[in-house]
């Protein structure tokens, strides 16, 4: 089914009760990390408790490579690999705590996702729209243009995942008018060739490590070339991300 719709729902992919303890666990390290901050315990550069500066919905908590998010990336693989019908190689997870008013802009992912997918933890109910057809929506030096489709829309239950191609797919999500939805994504790139394991853990020596561990990346530029991109090279890419998080600290 996912090789034709390139998309598959998998129900229960963890228990209910994993899912709401993760939740918690989550909701508490957000606390830990904006106390740590507020008392300066945390340098401003820091990554590894968290940050509110992802350029897809600044101000909100959003967490890369946590440890026991990656955990759960390692457990779940073969799991999507059963419902994928791909042989799959581990990346990265990240989490995000969305709050009221939040809006995920419709958007296609970069090349570490081939395989990506969305597993709620808890809090208020809030669709994912995924627009099955890969040719809407293209991205070039000028930015990301959407042919605003209806798309599919996508229910999920704490526990529940929905696995897509993160990269080929247009996937969005409308204004919340929920409080709190918990949020965890897993990305996986196929083992076809030899390159995909060169970017296996998506450039980090191992699993948990924060993002800024990446020596080397394999990117998807607009006119579908991979290209390997050194730190340098990735850090003009990251713009101004400490600045970002610099002031939503303060905020
Ligand atoms: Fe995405």
């Amino acid at each position: 089914m996912f090789k034709e719709k390139n998309y598959v729902v998998i129900k229960n992919a963890i228990s209910k009760d994993k899912a709401d303890f993760l939740f918690r666990y989550f909701k508490l390290k957000r606390e830990v990390a904006k106390t740590m901050f507020a008392k300066n315990w945390l340098s401003p550069y820091a990554t590894e408790w968290g940050q509110w500066n992802c350029p897809q919905i600044p101000g909100t908590y959003v967490m890369y490579g946590d440890v026991a998010f990656d955990c759960l990336l390692e457990e779940l693989r073969p799991l999507v690999s059963k419902h994928t019908g791909l042989d799959l190689v581990e990346q990265y997870s990240f989490a995000r705590l969305y709050k009221k008013g939040d809006e995920l802009k419709r958007h296609k992912d970069r090349y570490s996702c081939e395989v990506s997918t969305t597993l709620n933890l808890g809090g208020d109910p809030w669709p994912i729209f995924i627009e099955p057809d890969p040719t809407k929506g293209t991205k070039d030096s000028s930015g990301y243009k959407s042919e605003y489709t209806k798309g599919i829309q996508i229910d999920l239950e704490p526990g529940d995942m929905v696995a897509y191609n993160g990269v080929d797919l247009e996937h969005w999500r409308e204004p919340f008018n929920g409080e709190i939805c918990g949020q965890v994504f897993f990305h996986y790139n196929t083992s076809d060739h030899a390159q995909e394991h060169e970017n296996k853990y998506d450039g980090r020596p191992h699993l948990g490590l924060p993002d800024n561990f990446v020596n080397k990346r394999l990117y998807k530029f607009p006119d579908g070339k991979v290209k390997e991109l050194d730190k340098e090279q990735l850090k003009k890419i990251r713009h101004d991300d400490y600045q970002r998080q610099i002031k939503a600290i303060k905020e």
